[in-house]
């Protein structure tokens, strides 16, 4: 019976320690179990798959887009109403970007940082990933801008989200290194002509 109820504790243990950091999806509270009863620990819900997510945020896209109709190519702090960092890109452009970049690099819908989308209200900050995410975009700025300049004051390359998250909401480790370069699911080899044949091309949102 000891043994039983150490087994309890000690699942109930792992449950809330496996629950402490889980930022898109926070699993509901587990109900204490009653005398006698064994924990049964729910497996986690799956997240959606990247082209399922792909799909769930074309429909915020679209729903985005027909809201400011006619004004997709103005400035997007004239459109929108709490645009603070990403302040040099139209309207289209922002919308672009939060679907390609932030959804694309973190593999995340448009809901895990703008809580009120489905009531059409973008701008509230009350997520904290959406303003993890505007201090990532300020960090990244400070990279493009200042730092990496630095190194290379010409053909200056650029990071973006995808650079560090990799598709995760928690950048990868070293243990998970993609395969070698030329490799079968590695990158090609590099382009050694890198910088002779003109500026590379620049990707929005500084
Ligand atoms: C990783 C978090 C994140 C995701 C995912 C995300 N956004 Fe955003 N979004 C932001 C941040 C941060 C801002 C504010 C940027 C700034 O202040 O410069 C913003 C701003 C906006 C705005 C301007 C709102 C206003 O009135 O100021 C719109 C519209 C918007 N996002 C639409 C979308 C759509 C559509 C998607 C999905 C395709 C999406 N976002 C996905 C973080 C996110
Ligand atoms: C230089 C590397 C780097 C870049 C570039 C970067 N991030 Fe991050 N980001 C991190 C790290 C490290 C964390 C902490 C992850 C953790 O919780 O362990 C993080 C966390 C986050 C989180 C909170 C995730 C969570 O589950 O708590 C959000 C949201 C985020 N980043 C969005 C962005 C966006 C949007 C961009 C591009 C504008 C970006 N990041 C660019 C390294 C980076």
């Amino acid at each position: 019976m000891a043994v039983r109820h150490a087994a309890v504790v000690l699942g109930s243990l792992i449950t809330i320690l496996s629950c402490t950091h889980s930022a898109a999806t926070p699993a509901p509270a587990q109900p204490s179990p009653g005398p006698g009863q064994v924990t049964v620990v729910p497996p986690r819900r799956l997240p959606p798959s990247r082209d399922s997510l792909a799909a769930l945020r074309a429909t915020y896209v679209a729903q985005v887009m027909r809201q400011i109709a006619g004004r997709e190519d103005q400035p997007d702090t004239v459109v929108f109403k709490n645009v603070q960092v990403l302040k040099s890109l139209t309207a289209r452009q922002l919308i672009e970007k939060m679907d390609k970049d932030y959804g694309v690099a973190l593999s995340w819908n448009c809901t895990n940082c703008h809580r009120f989308a489905n009531e059409g209200n973008w701008a509230s900050d009350t997520s904290a990933n959406k303003r993890r995410a505007r201090f990532m975009q300020q960090m990244t700025n400070e990279i493009n801008g200042t730092t990496l300049p630095k190194l290379y004051p010409r053909d200056t390359p650029r990071i973006d989200c995808a650079t560090c998250h990799r598709g995760y909401n928690e950048p990868p480790g070293p243990q998970y290194l993609i395969p070698e370069r030329g490799k079968p699911g590695g990158l090609p080899m590099p382009n050694f002509n890198r910088g002779r044949a003109g500026p590379p091309p620049r990707s929005p949102g500084e």
